[in-house]
């Protein structure tokens, strides 16, 4: 591609600043009291996609946050490329643990980063990672250099389980119509060693809720003579593990899809310290499910978490109570073929089955949403496999995340593409955690890399 890099450094700054401006605006979709940001953020994307170079631009309004989707369409015999990201974050909590304001974007230099970071909540997710896609059009327009169609969807419920973009897709399938899917919304291995994720994991989440008597009592007059819904709620819990840290729902691992040795150890060749990843965690030793690598227990094997667990007295000092109420959110990673609908189902029967008298339990599901691995025999992965060895000088490293974006096998569903996953965060980046960052290596990399995709992808498919 002609003139990327001069492009590239003569607008440096302004594509940070520009950044800067969107992180400005705190998109929490979890948090009502910010709903007004949200729209905000959505109009910022639809000016600045107009910006790029898109023909069209609509903020198309759904029954909670806009999608907001843009295209540029040259030529209808070319390929077209739909590219996916949200402009939603998560919340910023604890802020107490943010060296600086979540919303008050910085550029700082750590260890990792010598050159700089940028830190705010979304600077890697997402819309540090989206942005790339704009300024890598604008780039494109601009520089006379777009090889094919290019549609965007840029959603504003990602974080909260793109309740709405389900039946946008479904809605819109022929507008949506495209050859491949483009989302930067993953990581790479690290900043020398590109990868591109070739599987995301589903998931299953739930709160669930344990009653006991039917007020708080006094922990003397009452203790140990009825059941404390908190000492249950947490035997319960345990349970769910056995000694070597397998789940013990019945039928939950009945449709794992178990990787080949080979498989397997096609996956150990990635490059992974498991020294440097427990001195960046401050542990003294990892955990997990018994026969499996640290790299498989993240990414092939499904999992049950805690994500939060309350009831009782928190405040202040000491009061001797037993509530009569305990909670906790759980969450399940799945593997592929796993159903999350069915896992949720597991969970509820065995949840309930487990409970003791003197308690009732009530498990309400929250979203969920199926896993997604891709083949990398497709010419999706080879232009983006091409793409990267021409910005970092190596090939990129297939790899499958841990983590989840459950809209991904709709598209696939609905929309009967592929997805490619070109992500250019790191693990370290602390996303949903205070003091998120964003490589300004990562985010201009995302920037030259993105076009040479467009590139390869076109004279491939062609
Ligand atoms: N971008 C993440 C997903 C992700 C991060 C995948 C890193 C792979 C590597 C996304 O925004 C996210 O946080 N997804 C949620 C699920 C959603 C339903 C709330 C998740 O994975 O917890
Ligand atoms: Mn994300
Ligand atoms: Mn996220």
């Amino acid at each position: 591609m002609n003139s990327l890099q001069s492009y590239h450094d003569s607008n440096k700054d302004r594509f940070v600043q520009e950044l800067f401006e969107l992180l400005k605006i705190p998109s929490v979709s979890a948090d009502s009291a910010y709903s007004k940001e949200v729209f905000k953020a959505a109009d910022f994307v639809a000016d600045s996609l107009k910006t790029a170079g898109c023909d069209t631009v609509e903020i198309c309004q759904t029954k909670r946050f806009p999608i907001v989707y843009g295209e540029k369409m040259i030529d209808s015999k070319l390929p077209t490329i739909l590219v996916y990201g949200h402009y939603d974050v998560q919340p910023a909590d604890p802020i107490e643990l943010w060296d600086s304001p979540a919303f008050e974007p910085i550029i700082k230099k750590t260890e990792l980063h010598p050159e700089g970071a940028i830190f705010a909540r979304g600077a890697c997710d997402d819309k540090g990672q989206m942005y790339m896609h704009v300024k890598a059009l604008e780039f494109m327009t601009s520089t006379d250099q777009l090889p094919c169609n290019v549609k965007f969807m840029i959603e504003g419920e990602e974080e909260v389980g793109s309740e709405n973009l389900a039946e946008f897709v479904k809605n819109n399938a022929s507008k949506l119509k495209n050859d491949v899917i483009l989302i930067s919304d993953t990581g790479m291995i690290a900043k020398d060693t590109p990868s591109i994720t070739t599987g995301l994991r589903g998931l299953s989440y739930v709160e669930v809720e344990v009653t006991g008597p039917n007020r708080d009592l006094h922990s003397g007059i009452y203790g140990g003579a009825v059941a404390n819904p908190i000492n249950i709620l947490a035997k319960m819990i345990a349970s769910l593990h056995d000694e070597n840290n397998h789940i013990t729902i019945p039928g939950f691992y009945d449709k794992v899809e178990n990787l080949s040795d080979e498989e397997r150890s096609e996956m150990a060749k990635a490059p992974f310290s498991l020294e440097a990843y427990k001195k960046s965690l401050e542990i003294n030793a990892v955990y997990g499910e018994k026969g499996y690598t640290t790299n498989e227990r993240n990414s092939i094997r499904p999992t049950l978490d805690v994500n939060g667990i309350w009831g009782g007295y928190t405040g202040e000092g000491a009061k001797t109570v037993i509530a009569s109420k305990a909670y906790a959110k759980i969450s399940m990673r799945l593997v592929p073929n796993q159903d999350c609908e069915e896992i949720t189902q597991l969970f509820k029967s065995h949840f309930e089955s487990i409970a003791p008298k003197g308690v009732s339990v009530k498990v309400t599901p929250h979203h969920g949403g199926q896993g997604y691995v891709t083949p990398i025999d497709t010419i999706g992965y080879k232009a983006a496999a091409m793409a990267y060895k021409n910005t970092f000088g190596t090939a990129p490293i297939p790899q499958r995340g841990g983590g989840s974006i459950p809209i991904v096998a709709l598209f696939e569903k609905e929309l009967k593409s592929k997805t490619i996953l070109m992500g250019f965060g790191l693990d370290s980046d602390a996303i949903h955690s205070p003091n998120e960052h964003f490589g300004l290596f990562n985010y201009f990399k995302g920037i030259e890399t993105i076009p040479l995709f467009y590139k390869y992808f076109t004279e491939l498919q062609s």
